[in-house]
This record gives C-alpha cells, structure tokens and sequence, in this order.
C-alpha cells in the first residue's frame, strides 16, 4: 500500500513517440528524477507531463495533437522537433507548449526543462491543498427506518441545489441495494469491482465505476447479484472513502442497519452520521441501543444525529419522551408521507420531482440545506 501511495504522489510522464532510440533517451533522463514515474502500459491517469514528439511533420503533428493542448487533465506538454526553426517552436509555444525541446536532445537542456516542470507542479500542489469532502453516514436505526429513502432524496437535492459541489451517493448493502430501483436505473458496476481489485483504485478507476444520475449525482450502486465478490472490509472502506472525498465535496453513504466493524468503520470516518429513527416503540428502543453499543465500543455517539422519520401530528412516542428516553435532542424532523415516498419508489424518481410542494420534501430540502456550500477550497 505504501508502494501504491508513494506512486501516486510522484508526477506520470508520458513520451509520445515512434523513435525508440529517442523514447529511451527521455526514459534515461526522467529515471534520474525521483519525482517522476515515466507511464506505463495500462496506466489510465492522465499524465501531469506529455513530452511529443513532432519529428520531421511538425505542422501536421501540432494540429493533430491540438486537443491534447486544451485537455484540462494533462499537465503540461513539452514539444520536441528535429526541425528547430523560428515558425516552428513559435506555434509550438502558442499551442500552449511549456517547452521545446530541439533534437538531437541535449541532455542537460531536457533536464533543466524537466526541473522548471518539477517546481511548478510542487508550487501548485503546495497552493491547492485539497480539502476532504464531507462525509454523511446515514445508519437506520431498524430495517424500513427510511435510511434510503433520506439518503438518496438528500443526495439527489444537495447535487441539484448546489452546482457547484460534486456529490456522490454510495450504497453499502451487500447484496440487492435499492438505490437503483430509487433512481431508475440499471447498474453496469457496483462496488464489487473495488473490492476485486483494491490496489487499482485512483481516481480514473473510480469514476469509470460510478453512474451519474441527472440530477448531477455520481452514484456507487452494491451488488445487484450473489456473484463471488469480495465484502467491504473496514479497510477498504477506510482507502475507498479517501478516494470518494477526495474527488467529491459531499459523499452520502447508505449503510443501512448492519452494526458490524464495516458499519462502525462508517461511523468513525464521517463528519456526520445521521441516525434514523422513528417515533414508535421499536424503532426508538433499537435507537436507543445503537446509541449504547456505539458508546460502548469507543464511539463518541454524541456525534450521531438522531433524525426522526414518519412524524404525524400524533405519534406513537412523542417526541419530547423520545428526547427524554434516548438522553438527545433530536435533530431533524420528517414528515410521515407514505403516498409521496412510495410515489417516488415505484416511479423511480425523486420527491422533488413527484411531490415537490409536499411537506416532506420540503423537510428533506431544509435537512440539505446544512450541507450546501460545501465546496472544497
Ligand atoms: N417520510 C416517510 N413517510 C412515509 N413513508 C416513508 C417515509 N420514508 C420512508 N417511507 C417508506 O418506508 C419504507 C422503507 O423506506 P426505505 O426503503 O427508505 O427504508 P430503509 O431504512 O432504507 O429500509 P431497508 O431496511 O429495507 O433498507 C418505504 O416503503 C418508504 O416509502
Ligand atoms: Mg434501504
């Protein structure tokens, strides 16, 4: 793992050419950088440093690589030509190359270039810390609590009322997770693919695995099959929301109602763990019981918010006995709307979409709006 860690943090450089003396050239001199791994086949990240080679066709071969100028994921590009003339490097430069580089290279004006790159891209590094994403564990205190209904119509209001941040939506259950069937879609992959092959996972895998949903959403879906995959240990869990966080603003997960190390694991990474319960004997028994075990194995429960689903004007417990049985205030309420939510589930849309005036609706829409705004500086 410190292998794979120490991978990612070096810069990928990737040589362009069909000259294999020149190719080899390039590779001697990069290798002499420790802060450059030259890419691989296979190698899917898209590289922080292009070194094209133009050869004897320049003209055409900067207009053909054009794009790769104005691709926003690819660092810089140097150009290397053996035609050196004026005209030449001038459009090379104006492409948007940071260098050229004439052949036959001469090896300490490369390595200086690829010095100034090194500097540059440490400078950048230094200035754009990236800030984890924020990380909502949503934990149903009993099955049918609501934790999907309130984790996917969260996910789907906060992508849609902010723009600006990137939300992700992962769906822990083991087997036959519905938010899918919440958000009408079919899976292509879930997050067996992660578990398969964990020392594969950086950023490009990731996204290649998750669906966006229109609302701008990007969606981690389980197993939807009891193929042979791999479960989700506590420290895959620990690796996966590290990468989640780091490509999203806000990442929403379904644990469902599991209590185990993987749930635990949930609990102990996430800046906010919403516990949901309703105001019914069952459901605040078995709150209350969560609460103790979390306490119990080390937790600090107090950071678990307790939001009370299915409210009617006259519950089963109201919910100043809740407030009292379970020693917390309660966080948030949700309107009891059966009709709406299950509107939303047969028709595979959200309840915006189906009841947007209704008050549960509005309930999920002040719930979000906690978490708007949390772009990453
Ligand atoms: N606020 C609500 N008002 C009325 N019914 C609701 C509300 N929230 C959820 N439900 C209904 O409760 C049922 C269970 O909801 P949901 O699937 O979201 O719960 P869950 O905690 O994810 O359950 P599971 O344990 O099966 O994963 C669904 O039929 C849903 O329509
Ligand atoms: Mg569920």
């Amino acid at each position: 793992m410190l292998e794979k860690k120490m991978k990612e943090d070096k810069f990928l450089a990737k040589i362009e050419t069909k000259n294999d003396t020149l190719s080899k050239e390039f590779g001697r001199i990069l290798h002499t950088f420790e802060e450059i791994r030259i890419q691989e086949n296979g190698d899917s990240r898209p590289p922080d440093l292009f070194i094209l080679d133009v050869g004897n066709d320049p003209e055409d071969r900067l207009d053909r690589f054009y794009p790769l100028f104005q691709s926003t994921s690819i660092g810089e590009v140097f150009v290397t030509s053996p035609m050196a003339e004026s005209g030449i490097i001038l459009k090379a430069m104006r492409a948007g190359a940071k260098e050229f580089l004439p052949q036959p290279i001469d090896a300490a004006d490369v390595k200086q270039a690829v010095k100034g790159f090194i500097a540059r891209r440490e400078q950048m590094r230094a200035s754009s810390p990236v800030s984890p994403g924020h990380l909502i564990n949503i934990f149903g205190s009993k099955g049918g609590a609501g934790a999907t209904t309130i984790a996917v119509n969260l996910a789907v209001t906060i992508a849609q009322e902010d723009s600006f941040s990137k939300v992700a939506l992962f769906d822990t259950h083991s087997r036959l997770g519905e938010i899918p069937l919440f958000l009408s879609f079919t899976p292509i992959f879930d997050w067996s693919e992660i578990t398969r092959d964990i020392d594969r996972l950086d950023d490009t895998f990731l996204m290649s695995i998750l669906y966006k949903h229109t609302s701008g959403a990007y969606v981690l879906p389980s197993p939807a099959r009891m193929n042979n995959y791999l479960p989700l240990t506590p420290d895959v869990v620990d690796l996966l929301m590290n990468a989640m966080r780091r490509l999203f603003d806000v990442v929403i997960v379904d644990t469902g109602n599991p209590l185990n190390e993987t749930s635990l694991k949930m609990f102990e990474l996430a800046e906010t763990n919403l516990l949901i319960s309703i105001p019914s004997m069952p459901y605040v028994v078995r709150t209350g019981r969560i609460l103790d075990s979390l306490r119990s194995a080390g937790y600090q429960s107090v950071r678990a918010k307790i939001v009370m689903n299915r409210c009617t004007k006259h519950p089963e417990i109201s919910l100043k006995d809740a407030e009292a049985a379970l020693d917390r205030k309660i966080s948030g309420l949700i309107d009891n709307d059966y009709p709406s939510t299950m509107s939303a589930i047969n028709q595979g849309k959200t309840l915006e979409w189906v009841a947007p005036g209704a008050e549960v609706t509005k309930n999920i829409r002040s719930l979000a709006s906690g978490f708007v705004g949390l772009k990453k500086g």
